[in-house]
């Protein structure tokens, strides 16, 4: 197992081109289950989890071909509609092929996930959905077992408000299975996240008949197939916000390229209250760096609000401003477990009840510290680079599964961060 040695202090320079976006490519490979036709993918990034995904879709009968950044899916034989536990148990986005499995063949079973470090993660949503459509749905065995009534799934208006608001894989599998279905499906309290949209998108360009996508309420006009496929995913909108962040945290003028700047509003706000700069191009982002900055109040919600999985990273940048910020996770409450690294950095953060109160100081100092997730090892990345001294990152695989190649890519905007073996990693702490 690898780690990453990140020698903090240093400014950073230089320009960063954002890659594809994970969450967008996920649901959107789940796509080559609904046509017989071949479907080609752009702008798809070398990451754990899509090769994770392309791993569910083989098993499924989808043969792939990836090459650079193009994937290209062609469906062998729908014998197999079993995404299996030792899959989906990885990679928890799994359970987005639901949608697309039960439309194109009736029939799927489908492991659920299981326990997550984010804290609890429901699925009831998605088979509410389904079962709105005419699904029936049971629980066997560790898997969801889906069937479509004789004659097919059937259009409905389906609320998809759940405790939280609203999902964002529960609405991608829904309005998958309603662009097969017979009728009209009217999603109500649906995800507005751009990868909803691109999703839609996708499926229109196929043929599917979708409006209101980017809004909370989504109309699907059912349609008997669907045709080939080439699309290009959205750039990153985490990544693209974890860079703004990198480059606040070490005060350095660094440019995102390849990037939307209409999604990163929130992000750019919340810098904005705490006195840093975004200089907004069309497709890029420049950070106007200060040299101490001040406090914000975030509270983590669904899109256009401030996003859950930029919240570790805002945590360090917090942990460094002039006063006591506060950071509220709405999606996530048990969301924390980068609080106690960054405290083994000399941050003063307290967490209780889905909220953390941060006392900025003026210093960090590196130590050795773990990646509980995807996020908090990003959110860790970035606070070692301002750092004094070094920081030993393990478990860096977490951050393989949504950042392509990122100590190399920091390392050209000059970040001294290198990859080495862990000699202190316990034997089985893969898990
Ligand atoms: N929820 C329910 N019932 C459901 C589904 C969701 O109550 O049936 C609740 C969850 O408990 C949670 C909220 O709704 O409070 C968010 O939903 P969920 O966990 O279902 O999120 P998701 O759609 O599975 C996507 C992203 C996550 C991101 C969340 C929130 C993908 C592949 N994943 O997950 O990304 O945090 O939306 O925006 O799109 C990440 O990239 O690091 C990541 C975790």
């Amino acid at each position: 197992m690898d780690c990453f040695l990140i020698r903090g202090g240093r400014r950073l320079s230089g320009s960063i081109a954002v890659a594809g976006s994970k969450n967008a490519a996920l649901p959107i490979l789940a796509v080559s289950l609904m046509t017989g036709e071949p479907c080609r993918f752009r702008n798809i990034s070398q990451l754990r989890d899509i090769q994770t995904q392309i791993k569910i879709l083989n098993t499924l009968g989808v043969e792939s071909h990836w090459a650079g950044k193009v994937v290209e899916t062609r469906v062998r034989d729908s014998y197999n509609s079993t995404a299996p536990y030792e899959l989906v148990k990885t990679m928890r986005a799994g359970v987005c092929v639901l949608g697309p499995l039960l439309a194109a063949r009736g029939e799927c079973a489908v492991s659920l996930p299981g326990g997550c470090n984010l804290g609890e993660r429901p699925i009831d949503l998605h088979l509410r959905g389904l079962e709105a459509l005419g699904a029936e749905i049971s629980i066997e065995g560790g898997y969801v077992k889906a069937k479509a009534p004789k004659g097919g799934l059937r259009g409905a208006e389906i609320y998809l408000g759940g405790k939280f608001g609203s999902s964002v894989l529960a609405t991608d599998n829904v309005m998958c299975a309603a662009v097969l279905a017979k009728g009209v499906t009217v999603i109500e309290c649906a995800a507005c996240e751009p990868e909803v949209v691109d999703l839609a998108d996708c499926l229109n360009s196929m043929g599917a008949q979708i409006s209101g996508h980017g809004s909370p309420r989504i109309t699907i006009k059912g349609v008997k197939r669907l045709k080939a496929c080439d699309w290009s995913v959205i750039p990153d909108r985490i990544e693209t916000a974890t860079f703004l962040i990198a480059g606040a945290i070490t005060r350095s003028p660094i440019t995102i390229t390849g990037c939307r700047p209409e999604h990163q509003l929130a992000t750019i706000d919340v810098l904005r209250q705490m006195g840093i700069r975004v200089e907004r191009g069309r497709t890029s982002l420049t950070v106007v760096p200060a040299e101490r900055w001040k406090t914000a109040e975030v509270t983590t919600l669904p899109y256009p609000a401030f996003a859950t999985d930029v919240q570790s990273p805002m945590l360090a940048l917090m942990a460094l401003a002039e006063g006591t910020s506060i950071l509220t996770e709405r999606i996530y409450p048990d969301r924390f477990m980068t609080a106690a690294e960054l405290r083994r950095m000399g941050a003063t953060i307290s967490v209780a009840n889905g909220q953390a109160v941060v006392q900025g100081v003026p210093r960090l100092t590196g130590a050795p510290v773990m990646a509980s997730d995807l996020r908090a090892g990003a959110a860790l990345v970035i606070a070692g680079m301002a750092a004094e001294g070094e920081t030993r990152l393990s478990r860096i695989y977490h951050i393989e599964r949504g950042y392509e190649r990122l100590d190399e890519r920091l390392r050209k905007l000059g970040a001294a961060i290198e990859r080495v073996a862990d000699e202190d990693a316990a034997p089985g702490a893969a898990g």
